[in-house]
């Protein structure tokens, strides 16, 4: 095995909070899987772009799109303008009970500053790129913004508005406190990289798998993500990932709901609107399935109900003079067969990041095949 930097990267960033190091993982693997399907002919104006910048954040690996991949995050603290563009969300959306992409009265934050624009917006530099109309500084930032981008864009709670993406939703993963947002951002992963079965430490019978691979901890992860999923589970799925809808949907919040919107915009908080999906980079239709999986598997119903919620179980640090503080509503634990188990059994975490590489690639070769024909 190949023991290169990325790995060793990794295996320090174990002392760090786990959601953190393996929010990484999940966009580490996104990327490696949208490697394998980069045409060879665009290689070269990826590497072009990518190696652009002297700066410390230079890849080792300038043609490889997993050391990339999660700049954008390491970025948001520094550039608080680009922490919005990481996710989005409709007013009134309430999972498990209510998933709405958009809510009647349409998105959640700013006009344009939400993950479905962002992608827009990066994939737009970058053709003006191609056209010769964007500076290479600007490419290079495009990029690896849109490596991320399509990554949160698969992770399902970075599609809800609701509290916070379920970052302030207390939970336990075997016995341990976490969020139910860092619990999909990293945790599901991390014990998935953990159990895969030792078979797949060998190399897969396919050199443009083989190839993207870096030596790290989570490539027999990918071995079974492509084995049993992409090869076979979802084989005849696959070419649908990628494409969009023929006719171009009709763009979120606008038309009969623009109507009602209009009606309700003196009677409270209104939401901004966002642009339309193309025919060929649709990250409104890819999103709107993902986001739906969190009424359907990913926000635990037992939230909302006693003894974990739905009981002003909230308020509880609350001290009412006079009162003692009530005690600490008890957590929901989540590594249970009903909850992780069937997450697992769906290999629904598999599927997304799958359908968040095969994506990335689609737009990339879109992009720069044209590009890698004329030079
Ligand atoms: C990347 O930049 C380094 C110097 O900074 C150079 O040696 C190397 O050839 C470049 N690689 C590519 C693929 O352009
Ligand atoms: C992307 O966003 C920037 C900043 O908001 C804007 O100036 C630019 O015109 C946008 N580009 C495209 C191609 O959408
Ligand atoms: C690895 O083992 C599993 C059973 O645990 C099997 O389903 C799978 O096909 C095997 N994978 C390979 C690549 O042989």
């Amino acid at each position: 095995m190949r023991l290169s930097r990325p790995l060793a990267a990794l295996f320090i960033t174990f002392s760090i909070p786990a959601a953190y190091a393996w929010g990484a993982a999940g966009h580490e693997i996104i990327a490696t899987i949208a490697q394998m399907y980069l045409h060879p002919s665009i290689l070269p104006t990826i590497c072009d772009i990518l190696n652009f910048s002297e700066d410390e954040t230079q890849p080792e690996q300038p043609c490889h799109l997993a050391p990339i991949s999660t700049w954008a995050d390491k970025l948001r603290f520094k550039m608080r303008w680009s922490a919005a563009l990481h996710y989005v969300g409709s007013l009134d959306d309430h999972p498990s009970q209510t998933c709405l992409f958009p809510g009647e009265r349409g998105w959640a934050g700013t006009r344009g500053g939400n993950v479905l624009d962002a992608i827009k917006n990066v994939t737009g530099l970058l053709e003006d790129w191609t056209r010769g109309e964007a500076g290479d500084a600007t490419a290079n930032e495009a990029l690896k913004f849109l490596v991320h981008f399509m990554g949160d864009l698969h992770m399902p709670l970075h599609l809800t508005g609701r509290d916070r993406g379920g970052n302030s939703d207390r939970v336990l993963w075997s016995g341990r406190q976490t969020n139910l947002h860092s619990l999909w951002d990293g945790l599901l992963i991390a014990k998935a990289i953990r159990t895969v079965p030792r078979n797949y430490s060998r190399p897969l019978p396919y050199p443009d798998v083989e190839h993207a691979l870096r030596g790290t901890i989570y490539d027999s992860y990918i071995r079974r993500i492509m084995w049993e999923g992409v090869f076979q589970k979802w084989k005849d799925d696959v070419p649908e990932w990628f494409s969009c809808p023929e006719t171009t949907p009709p763009p979120p919040a606008r038309g009969w709901q623009q109507v009602v919107m209009s009606l309700k915009r003196l009677a409270g908080k209104q939401g901004v609107e966002i642009g339309p999906d193309t025919d060929v980079l649709c990250p409104y239709h890819w999103a709107k399935p993902i986001h739906a999986l969190n009424c359907d598997i990913v926000w635990p119903k037992e939230l909302d109900e006693p003894p974990y919620g739905g009981g002003g179980s909230k308020f509880a640090d609350e001290d009412v003079a006079g009162r003692p503080p009530k005690p600490h509503p008890p957590l929901l634990e989540l590594d249970t067969p009903k909850y992780a188990g069937v997450i697992e059994d769906t290999m629904v975490v598999e599927k997304l990041l799958a359908q968040g590489g095969i994506r990335l690639a689609g737009i990339l070769n879109y992009l720069f095949l044209e590009e890698a024909a004329r030079s």
